[in-house]
């Protein structure tokens, strides 16, 4: 393990003013996400319209990383350039998500487990022949009655930690996700609550599994009311519970917390990442606060697109137009009126 390579590659990542573009939906996933605008799931036009958010003019300035799906690390664009050239020639950095996804946890009513540690340090292998420089594991913890129970979340710390571990043995930078829903009514004390338990765990465990905290980055939710919930809490407090729950859980030598946006709206996403930041300037934090979204970044451009080519520059406008907002956004700087100049982008 070179912890040099690997705190560099974590601290590039969290680059002032920038962020990730998590564009690594399952086939399952960018299936549902393709029916929502009508357009059909085949290989071409997945690669088609990751090729398009990748090939965005200036979208550089404002994301460090993109992290990829198997089939995409894979593809080459339509000129014949492999797509992770594509991203380096604009110093963007690849990623690859490497778990196989959450399954039913046995004995454990509507709580699931992340699978995939099964012959992972082969793949971890070939994914940094084929330019992956750091990689993504997501652990689902769901919030609901009775649950999340003391066994959902120790089972995926646990497997997190491990796929920590070999990550960083293959000098690939994991970024260790353990997502607490927002799907539900619950408060966001509740949502502070296991997320706090959650954390505790996670950090026990990598502890526990040796990783190397300078050369990881961590995916959590934010601290939020439940999507459903009926009096949701405003920025303000998202961000004095959040950044506490972080301060509690988070030891300061891990270089960067990259949020995911995990079903809020992109606006949402975008002003409760710039109370968290202004917040962190006002009471200090040791970590760079940024974000690894997927729908935050993407709602706009896939919408844009409707799976017609003829509708690129839009979509790459929408597309330029989110990741310069949430850039800002990761700096404390975004203000609503920045919402109205995407006709000058
Ligand atoms: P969302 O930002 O859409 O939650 O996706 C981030 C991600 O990578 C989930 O694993």
């Amino acid at each position: 393990m070179d912890i040099q390579k690997l705190s560099g590659t974590a601290q590039a990542l969290v680059a002032s003013g920038k962020g990730i573009l998590a564009a690594d939906e399952s086939s399952g996933t960018i299936k549902r996400r393709f029916d929502s605008i009508g357009a059909e799931s085949t290989e071409e036009k997945r690669r088609d319209y990751r090729e398009m958010l990748f090939r965005t003019g200036g979208v550089a300035e404002h994301i460090s990383g993109v992290i990829l799906f198997d089939e995409t690390i894979r593809q080459k664009g339509a000129d014949g350039t492999r797509l992770v050239k594509v991203l380096a020639d604009q110093g963007i950095i690849s990623g690859i998500k490497v778990d196989s996804g959450a399954k039913p946890l046995p004995g454990a009513p509507g709580e699931t487990v992340t699978e995939g540690l099964d012959g992972l340090s082969e793949r971890l292998a070939e994914y940094a022949k084929l330019g992956a420089r750091f990689t993504k594991w997501r652990a689902v913890i769901t919030i609901g009655p009775g649950i999340p129970s003391p066994y959902c979340i120790n089972t995926n710390a646990h497997a997190l930690a491990r796929f920590a571990a070999l990550s960083q043995e293959a000098n690939l930078v994991p970024i260790v996700e353990p997502e607490v829903l927002m799907d539900g009514d619950h408060t966001i004390d509740q949502c502070l609550e296991a997320t706090e338990s959650t954390l505790r765990e996670v950090f026990y465990q990598l502890g526990h599994q040796r990783v190397a905290l300078e050369g990881i980055l961590l995916k959590p939710n934010m601290v939020l009311s439940g999507a459903s919930a009926a009096d949701r809490a405003e920025p303000g407090e998202v961000a004095e519970k959040t950044i506490d729950c972080l301060k509690r859980m988070v030891p300061a030598s891990v270089p960067g917390v990259v949020f995911l946006s995990g079903g809020q709206s992109d606006t949402e996403a975008t002003v409760n990442l710039d109370a968290i930041n202004r917040r962190a300037a006002l009471v200090g934090a040791p970590w760079q606060l940024s974000f690894s979204y997927g729908r935050g970044l993407q709602a706009a451009p896939l919408k844009a697109w409707a799976g017609r080519a003829e509708n690129m520059k839009q979509a790459q406008r929408a597309f330029y137009h989110r990741a310069r907002v949430t850039g800002a956004a990761r700096q404390g700087l975004y203000t609503p009126e920045m919402e109205g100049e995407l006709a000058s982008v």
